[in-house]
């Protein structure tokens, strides 16, 4: 019961989130950067006066990517593209030519060392320059006479941008914690870096996962609306109107122009005031690096749902209900479980839940007996339910704070290819936006969005310098 979201609360949830979306937008002077270079392609300031946000006013980020009205699907040519993201890092070669045309992407998958994630900002900075430097090496990729090979960078963290080819990280989510990042430039820390090894490479645009997402998705597909995330951490972003991003005022942009906002929405309601939490949920809150920060992602995202699971059987094998005088020791490894692992348990369809009795095996070295199975699947179940009932909250705030009626939501394949989660995704957002019983079909349905972090960024570049191109920039 603990973990039921009925579909009052879902409303309230809802509503909540649509009055932080508009305040996000609406706040002035978010947060107080270090001196802002003095021009988009200097470095980064050293200085360290950075006071982080200011909090008073909703702590929905709302952050303006600069990323400037749809992808037109005309956007052409060859970019370096990066994403770090989460475990990995992955770096490509992506060669657009047109919408109607599968653009050829080349890639190499990094490990980043675990230990990386909770080090020093130079050891990081050097790792991805270093793997930049070997892929470029690989392939032989040189820029023609006199220019630079443009890099689209995807750091999905909150970072704020000043412009596109900048943004000072606020802070880590999704349990990073690397020291000397934090309120600082990540482009100018990395472009430092690229320069340092020497490389004939240039960051063009910086961007959010939720933004590759949805842009590389728009590029294929026009009825894209928003691009939501919800694998190792939760989050969204939409276009909004410069005009109604008033936080904006100051810089000349047409009131009409459509720019992507990152809302961030991981951090929704971080004071616990909608939120329905378990004991669970404040326990993962109290161990993680950043307490109190990404309240919804905590409860929605992906990787805590697996540590939520973890909690739950360890709670009762504690008081000796479950796998009784088996060892817990590889239940009690937080986040021992990956994300996979709550989707292969509910996704098992084999005979007497085979596949979960084998996972649970080998993954916990757990034996179950067929009460316990049944029970590990029905845990898994209300999680993963309540996680994807939450995560239309942000979806259908954004449809009605922007009037959308229709369109198509591109997820990443961890939600969007899951037949199950997906129609109770579209069952609870059709109960938040009181779509008809009888209707024939969902006016806003979920897409598996588009290779953000490849074929998103090199859009996305492409878009950059086509302004540039123009004066625009
Ligand atoms: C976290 C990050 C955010 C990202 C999301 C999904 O919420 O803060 O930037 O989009 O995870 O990866």
């Amino acid at each position: 019961q603990a973990f039921t979201v009925d579909t009052a609360k879902l409303k309230e949830i809802s509503l909540h989130f649509e009055n932080e979306l508009r305040k996000g937008l609406s706040r002035v002077s978010r947060c107080l950067l270090p001196s802002p270079p003095s021009s988009p392609h200097s470095d980064e300031s050293d200085s360290e006066d950075y006071f982080g946000f200011q909090t008073e006013e909703g702590n929905l980020p709302m952050n303006p990517t600069w990323v400037l009205g749809w992808p037109s699907g005309r956007e052409t040519g060859e970019y370096l593209t990066l994403d770090l993201g989460g475990t990995k890092l992955r770096i490509c070669w992506v060669t657009l030519s047109d919408r109607n045309n599968e653009p050829i992407v080349d890639q190499e998958i990094y490990q980043i060392p675990e230990h990386y994630k909770a080090g020093e900002a130079e050891q990081l900075w050097s790792f991805l320059a270093n793997s930049i430097a070997d892929f470029v090496q690989d392939r032989e990729l040189e820029p023609d006479e006199g220019t630079v090979l443009p890099l689209g960078f995807t750091f999905s963290y909150p970072a704020v941008q000043e412009y596109i080819d900048h943004g000072v990280l606020h802070t880590w989510t999704k349990g990073w914690d690397i020291k000397g990042v934090e309120g600082h430039d990540v482009a100018g820390q990395l472009r430092q870096a690229i320069r340092r090894k020497g490389l004939p490479i240039d960051i063009v645009a910086l961007m959010n996962d939720t933004t590759g997402a949805m842009i590389a998705s728009a590029y294929h597909d026009p009825e894209t609306i928003i691009g939501a995330i919800t694998g190792p951490g939760c989050n969204a972003c939409y276009m909004e109107n410069c005009g109604s991003i008033s936080k904006l005022d100051g810089h000349s942009l047409p009131a009409n122009l459509p720019m992507a906002i990152n809302c961030e929405y991981g951090a929704f309601d971080n004071e616990h005031l909608v939120l329905p939490r378990t004991e669970y949920d404040v326990a993962i809150d109290e161990e993680s690096p950043r307490p109190g920060e990404q309240a919804f992602e905590k409860m929605s995202a992906g990787m805590y749902c697996s540590e939520i699971f973890r909690q739950i059987v360890l709670d009762l094998w504690t008081r000796k209900l479950v796998f009784k005088g088996q060892s817990a020791t590889k239940l009690k490894v937080p986040y021992v479980l990956d994300i996979d692992f709550m989707f292969d348990l509910e996704e098992d369809f084999s005979h007497k839940l085979s596949k979960t009795r084998m996972l649970l095996r080998s993954v916990l070295q757990l034996d179950a007996n067929d009460a316990e199975l049944l029970f590990c699947r029905h845990i898994v179940e209300i999680i993963n339910t309540r996680s994807t009932r939450l995560s239309t909250c942000g979806v259908s705030a954004i449809c009605r704070k922007k009037d959308i009626k229709s369109g198509h939501v591109a997820a990443d394949a961890v939600m969007a290819s899951r037949p199950r989660l997906k129609a109770r995704w579209a069952q609870a957002l059709g109960e938040v936006l009181d779509w008809p019983q009888d209707r024939e079909h969902d006016p806003i349905i979920m897409t598996v969005a588009r290779d953000g972090s490849g074929v998103g960024a090199a859009v996305i570049s492409a878009m950059t310098l086509q302004r540039i191109a123009d004066g625009d920039l």
